[in-house]
């Protein structure tokens, strides 16, 4: 396309990408709103906060896993990716509305994507765009439906939760070991901003071990374990301990237990997006962040 520069991403761009892909985002949640849905949202000073405190680490830990483009307007998209171990992992991927749909995407994500040509595993997680699914299939990717639980808790279902206490960094070594089991790769360095910015909960018995971190509005983000039983304490300690209306995303078919504990906790069942996945099967137990992966 005439005009149009794709170059790496710097810290200093990471809140022009921010807008960029708030735009991106509140126009697709505009465009594919449920007539039951609730009403698109900006991106809360809060959630802004968090989204540029990552991308941060992104363009520390993988400079060249993260890319923008721009033209005499100025920046129209952005891609941000990194490696880690044997895993190619995609974050974040929006061109402005308007600018979609005219070949600025692809070469983005090509340049994305090179950053992990060595790696044998890929992982993203996909809105229902219909662009975003086509390129994401064009270049590879299995597409496998995501399912959310959402609701007020029934308080009465809670059962009591034991063996699960707060989590620090002393635990890393073990949840890099429950990722490799889960997805072939550790969160290596992510752990380290997760812990900074969320709340670490950690089950590790002679029977099974797991961890669960809640998000800043106290929502799980990411849990893995090393059988369903573990990953099903967890996820009570996680409701338990979150608000009154919780949602619980990014809930594969091969993660059925989570259903399980959705229902008795009286939740209401949906679908939303697709993970994304080259070169390995839908992790289980496990229930994996949007952008951590
Ligand atoms: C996904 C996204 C980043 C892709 O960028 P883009 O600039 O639109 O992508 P491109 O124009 O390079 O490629 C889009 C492809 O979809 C096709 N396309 C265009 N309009 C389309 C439409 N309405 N429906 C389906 N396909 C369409 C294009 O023809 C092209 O495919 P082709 O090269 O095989 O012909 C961008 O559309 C976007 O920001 N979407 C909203 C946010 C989002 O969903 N991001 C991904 C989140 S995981």
């Amino acid at each position: 396309m005439a005009g149009l520069t794709i170059r790496p991403m710097t810290p200093d761009d990471v809140p022009e990408a921010e807008r960029v892909s708030d735009e991106g985002f509140f126009e697709l949640d505009t465009r594919m709103q449920r007539i039951s849905g609730p009403a698109p949202e900006r991106r809360s000073d809060q959630h802004r906060a968090v989204w540029i405190e990552r991308t941060l680490h992104l363009v520390g830990t993988d400079p060249g896993g993260c890319w923008v483009a721009e033209d005499e307007t100025g920046m129209v998209g952005m891609a941000t990716s990194y490696r880690r171990e044997t895993l190619w992992c995609l974050a974040t991927y929006a061109v402005l509305p308007g600018r979609q749909g005219q070949g600025i995407g692809k070469p983005l994500l090509a340049a994305a994507m090179n950053h992990g040509r060595a790696c044998t595993r890929g992982m993203l997680s996909s809105s229902s765009d219909s662009k975003a699914v086509r390129v994401y299939r064009q270049a590879g990717f299995d597409l496998h439906p995501q399912m959310y639980l959402t609701g007020t808790i029934d308080r009465s279902t809670l059962p009591v939760v034991e063996k699960v206490r707060e989590g620090s960094a002393s635990d890393i070594d073990l949840m890099d070991s429950l990722d490799r089991g889960a997805r072939g790769a550790g969160h290596g360095p992510d752990h380290e901003l997760m812990l900074r910015t969320w709340r670490l909960l950690v089950s590790d018995t002679t029977t099974g071990s797991g961890y669960a971190y809640l998000n800043e509005r106290g929502q799980l983000a990411l849990l893995a374990a090393s059988n369903r039983r573990t990953a099903t304490r967890l996820l009570w300690a996680a409701l338990a301990d979150g608000p009154a209306d919780v949602t619980v995303s990014h809930v594969t078919g091969a993660n059925q237990w989570v259903l399980d504990v959705g229902f008795a906790a009286r939740l209401e069942l949906h679908q939303e997006g697709y993970l994304g996945l080259r070169g390995m099967k839908p992790p289980a137990p496990y229930v994996h962040n949007g952008a951590l992966l």
